[in-house]
């Protein structure tokens, strides 16, 4: 009998490789598919891989002909807000025509469990915080639109066909896998933590603060970060809960406390011990103020429980992370530089 496969869609990226390593971890055969536009093939923790993108018709009717897929989780969206705001359709395309391709070749193969890695950027500016998942979704980029049009796609795909999907409403995911091989690379990198991190290690020159009008106490935005560690924990809970015959179900996942990017920049001052410079810039394009959740349901319905709500630990692992790549960095280059 053929062994059950979990396709993990994007797994060479940032949380998808957190992903594969941690059902690697529990026993699972895992199959990826990326195209390492935006993943590392160095960061793939293992399993089987095929090189190609989930828009391609073809070479998913191949992964699904021959594997016993019983589980799609998909990590392969762009994700950078002010990029979606000046290239919408690339976002439109990549996140919301080339998932329905993917929809639509489960469908024909009858495969019918789906996590979909979703965002607080759903919600737009908030009229209420913390946000619970009834909150209205009023996205205020085409990130955050590119991945509501894909819930509202889900829902009758649950009803049209019966596929069964968890969609989970990450706030904004930070750190590294606590063994400091797998961790947070984006290129080029816009995200606030990593780029605090590298101004501490020189590789930058200086950290921008983007807007410091906002009506906050400090006057910058205010996220709710969420270790990777706990993000998978949520996601292997969904996956238990859909293979064990559950209805379809959408989840926020945040820490429930609200930071502000200078908190953040003094919680790595903290942590690094090293110098962070930090220059005044003007607001970045759909940006939202304040985005904090209520992870509630999914505690009561699921008993997820993070373990790391202190930003000063997730920070930890990620200075941990960012300290060994760079460290990989400079051997590779050494590598080159002999042959
Ligand atoms: N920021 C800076 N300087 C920087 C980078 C970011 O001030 O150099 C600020 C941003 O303006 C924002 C905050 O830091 O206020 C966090 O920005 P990130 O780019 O790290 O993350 P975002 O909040 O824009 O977006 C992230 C994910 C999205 C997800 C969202 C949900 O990238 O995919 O969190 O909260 F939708």
């Amino acid at each position: 009998m053929r062994k059950n496969v979990i396709l993990v869609v994007g797994g060479a990226g940032y949380i998808g490789s957190h992903m594969v390593k941690t059902l690697l971890d529990h026993g699972a055969r895992v199959l990826t598919l990326d195209n390492l536009s935006r993943g590392n093939s160095d960061l793939l923790p293992g399993g089987e891989f095929r090189n190609g993108d989930l828009g391609d018709a073809t070479l998913l009717d191949d992964i699904f002909s021959n594997n016993n897929v019983v589980a799609v989780m998909h990590f392969a969206a762009h994700s950078i807000v002010p990029e979606s705001v000046r290239n919408p359709l690339e976002y439109y395309e990549n996140n919301v025509a080339k998932t329905i391709r993917l929809l639509r070749a489960m469908v024909e193969h009858g495969i019918n469990h789906f996590i979909f890695s979703s965002s607080a950027a759903v919600y737009g500016e908030p009229v209420k915080v913390p946000i619970e998942e009834e909150h209205p979704c009023q996205p205020s980029n085409p990130y955050g639109m590119s991945k509501w049009m894909v819930e509202q796609v889900l829902k009758d795909c649950d009803s049209a066909y019966g596929l069964r999907y968890v969609s989970l409403r990450y706030f904004n995911a930070a750190g590294a896998d606590n063994l400091g091989a797998i961790g947070e690379r984006h290129n080029p990198e816009t995200h606030l933590i990593p780029l605090v991190l590298k101004a501490a290690l020189g590789q930058i020159n200086q950290i921008k603060i983007y807007g410091t009008d906002y009506s906050t106490l400090d006057g910058t935005c205010i996220r709710d970060y969420i270790h990777v560690s706990d993000l998978i924990q949520a996601h292997l809970l969904a996956l238990e809960m859909l293979l064990d015959g559950a209805e379809s179900a959408v989840y926020n996942l945040g820490n429930s406390k609200g930071y502000s990017v200078r908190d953040v920049i003094k919680v790595a001052l903290r942590v690094t011990k090293r110098d962070i410079p930090a220059v005044e810039e003007g607001r970045r394009p759909g940006d939202p103020p304040v985005l904090i959740a209520n992870s509630g349901k999914i505690h009561r319905e699921l008993g997820w429980n993070p373990m790391y709500e202190d930003l000063e630990d997730i920070i930890r692992t990620a200075w941990i992370w960012h300290q060994n790549d760079a460290m990989r960095g400079k051997q590779l280059k050494k590598g080159t530089a002999l042959i």
